[in-house]
């Protein structure tokens, strides 16, 4: 008789659990990230934890409807997957993520850092954004578009909010420029007490390359990840001429992800953008800045009816979701719950949070007496005193 393990989980906090238990420590804390102190990292969880919900009895109608469009894209829920440049998480890594994208109808947005080829993430979800980083001069950049719209990608978003703080108060974990013999024998004793994940990896055929395939032309040599970290870094920051550069490089749906404040929603907008995400990169941005969604009020109120506004920062199950539509986002893009998805049971781990998020959208619809997620407003939602942020 076979014994399979049933590897379903019931909430992502359980997700997070399994990963930690799965995965090498240094791949672990990886997945953790954030900067400095880790207040921003905790306020994003934290925040959404300070918001109540205001529910009915009585009268809630039989079904609920979550579908939306986001930059085009018709999407079965209001919950995307964010871009996070991971590596050795799984073997099948972005391309095990955008396939459980595709079986739960989402889009998927792709890391300039992923260790995938686009061609290869956008046959698996044709629904793919590519997220490109201000890294190297306007010839490269305008070669990683020309790659993006060749492989098929859907729409563009370009992350600003990322400040190469480097200091963590739990302190970081070693990562490998590549993987030769002597990082093999650091690993070891980490690969050795995680046998599930490294026998992944023996049958995949062997470690991982810790390259980034999607920054050069298709068909170049692909750079090692601290190889173009370190192009990105000695890139002067770009000008909002810059920007405007890039918006007319591409003539589909663009987003800006990382906006925290409505002075720049409002240039992001006169800049011609079609979305915007209300970030500050998990937590990995300038330690201090407030958590995503104390943001989202002012900014919705500035630029909601005009560009399309998203969240992404902490949200960990459905009814964050559904506090993020009712103070004003279009939908909201996850981090790490899908990453813990993936690191505790690959492709699906991935469709298992995206179930999740589901059932909570759905409860909590329920809750509040609501057809649709396009009833929402901040009526449903408690709001305590002082809570918001209007930069
Ligand atoms: C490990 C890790 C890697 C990330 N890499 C990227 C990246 O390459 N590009 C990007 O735009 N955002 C990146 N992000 C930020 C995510 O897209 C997203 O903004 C963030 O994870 C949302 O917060 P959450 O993890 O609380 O959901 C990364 C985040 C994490 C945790």
């Amino acid at each position: 008789m076979k014994l399979t393990r049933n590897l379903w989980f019931e909430s992502v906090a359980v997700a997070q659990q399994r990963a930690k238990r799965r995965l090498p420590k240094s791949v672990y804390r990886a997945l953790i990230a954030g900067s400095e102190a880790g207040v921003t990292l905790a306020d994003n969880v934290a925040a959404f934890g300070e918001l109540g919900f205001a529910p009915h009895v009585g009268g809630a109608p039989p079904h609920r409807d979550m579908t939306t469009t986001v930059m085009g894209q018709e999407i079965s829920l209001p919950v995307l997957i964010s871009p996070t440049g991971v590596q050795s998480v799984h073997p099948d890594g972005e391309v095990a993520v955008a396939r459980a994208a595709a079986a739960r109808s989402t889009a998927m947005g792709l890391s300039s850092f992923a260790s995938k080829p686009i061609e290869e993430v956008v046959a698996a979800n044709p629904q793919t954004f590519f997220q490109l980083y201000w890294a190297g001069g306007r010839d490269q950049i305008a070669a990683r578009i020309e790659r993006a719209r060749a492989a098929g990608a859907r729409g563009l978003i370009v992350t600003l909010d990322w400040t190469f703080s480097h200091s963590r108060d739990w302190g970081s974990p070693w990562i490998p420029d590549k993987v030769d013999v002597k990082a093999m024998l650091r690993m070891a004793p980490e690969a050795i007490a995680r046998p599930q994940w490294s026998a992944d990896w023996i049958r995949a055929g062997g470690p991982p390359d810790l390259t980034a395939p999607n920054v050069v032309a298709r068909g170049e040599p692909a750079p090692t990840f601290f190889g173009a970290y370190g192009e990105w870094m000695m890139t002067p920051p770009p000008s909002w001429e810059d920007l405007r550069w890039l918006r007319e490089q591409w003539d589909g749906p663009f987003m800006l992800k990382g906006v925290i404040r409505a002075d720049d929603a409002r240039r992001a907008l006169d800049a011609g953008f079609t979305a915007i995400s209300v970030s500050n990169h998990g937590g990995n941005n300038v330690d201090g800045t407030p958590a995503s969604i104390r943001a989202l009020p002012a900014i919705a109120d500035a630029v909601g009816d005009q560009i399309e506004v998203l969240l992404d920062g902490g949200i960990r199950r459905g009814g964050d979701v559904v506090k993020a539509l009712a103070l004003g986002a279009r939908a909201v893009m996850i981090g790490r719950a899908y990453l813990w998805g993936l690191g505790a049971a690959g492709q699906a781990g991935v469709e298992n949070v995206l179930d999740i998020m589901r059932a909570g959208i759905e409860s909590a619809l329920l809750g509040l007496g609501h057809a649709s997620t396009a009833a929402l407003t901040p009526d449903d939602v408690i709001v305590p005193p002082g809570f918001s942020f209007r930069g």
